[in-house]
């Protein structure tokens, strides 16, 4: 027997005006918005509720998750009320043409990136920065990340599930992370106000992924890069089939695959594992 969902509530009023304020920028997206107190995943429940049929744009939103899921099998910490955990069901034209989706998760992902680096950018004043693929850095600290999940049925993209996680307020975390993670509020050194993050984080993508509909992801991946600086000139390592290699980041091509030379060969990096020397 399949494990009782949790029980939405209502939207607490301070998201509600802030999230209103922002109608026009919005236009229809995040227009249902369901916020749990304590879940497993919001990227479960949106994946949930988009194979029951919800719209492009409907947000699931927790104030904790027990089993926070992070790129590459890693957990994302989500202690409750610090942060934001929230998960949209996206359905954005998802159609195939030339054997290819026209949106791919990797351009979803992408798209997302510029969109959070730019809304905690106007919503705080953090001058946070893209580490390749979409993790928004302070340093070489992290504090946000996205994890895009894709269903498929028959070969034909269904719907992807956009899931991103911000630090906003001062916590304490695990000693195996507290060196490489940081929060909004710890790299501003002042409160911020998560209602607000939460609001400009769902108008940029909103904007955002209208642009990529409607075919502008070569004008997405020109801001990708300008958010980037480190995906030209850095010293990373790159998980290959045969170990860990070091080399130099050369840029990011057409699709956003990362590029590395290294001696004796170069690799393009399409979802693999980067270590940033
Ligand atoms: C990463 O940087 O590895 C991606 C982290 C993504 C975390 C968010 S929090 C909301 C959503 N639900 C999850 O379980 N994961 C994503």
């Amino acid at each position: 027997m399949s494990e009782m969902p949790p029980r939405a509530l209502p939207l607490p009023e301070e998201f509600a005006v802030v999230l209103n304020r922002r109608a026009a920028r919005l236009d229809g997206f995040a227009s249902r918005v369901a916020w749990y107190d304590t879940v497993t995943s919001t990227n479960d429940l949106a994946d949930r509720a988009a194979s029951a049929g919800a719209p492009h744009g409907t947000v699931v939103a927790a104030e904790a998750q027990e089993g926070g899921r992070g790129r590459m099998g890693r957990t994302w910490y989500s202690p409750p009320g610090a942060g934001l955990y929230v998960s949209v069901v996206l359905r954005p034209g998802l159609t195939v043409a030339q054997g290819r989706p026209v949106l791919s998760a990797s351009s979803i992902t992408l798209t997302a990136g510029v969109a959070l680096a730019e809304a905690l950018r106007s919503a705080t004043g953090l001058p946070a920065e893209i580490k390749w693929p979409n993790d928004l850095v302070v340093g070489r600290r992290k504090l946000c990340g996205v994890l895009a999940e894709a269903a498929a049925a028959a070969g034909d993209l269904q719907h992807v599930v956009l899931g991103f996680g911000v630090n906003v307020h001062l916590a304490t975390y695990p000693t195996e992370i507290a060196e490489r993670v940081t929060s909004i509020e710890a790299e501003l050194g002042r409160p911020v106000d998560r209602a607000e993050v939460f609001a400009e984080a769902l108008a940029c993508l909103a904007e955002r992924l209208r642009q990529l509909s409607a075919g502008g992801f070569g004008g997405i991946l020109d801001r990708w890069r300008a958010l980037s600086p480190t995906s030209t000139g850095a010293r990373v390592e790159v998980l290959t089939p045969r170990g860990w290699r070091a080399g130099i980041t050369t840029g990011v091509d057409a699709d956003g695959a990362l590029l590395v030379t290294r001696e004796g060969g170069a690799e393009r990096v399409v979802a693999g594992e980067v270590r940033w020397l």
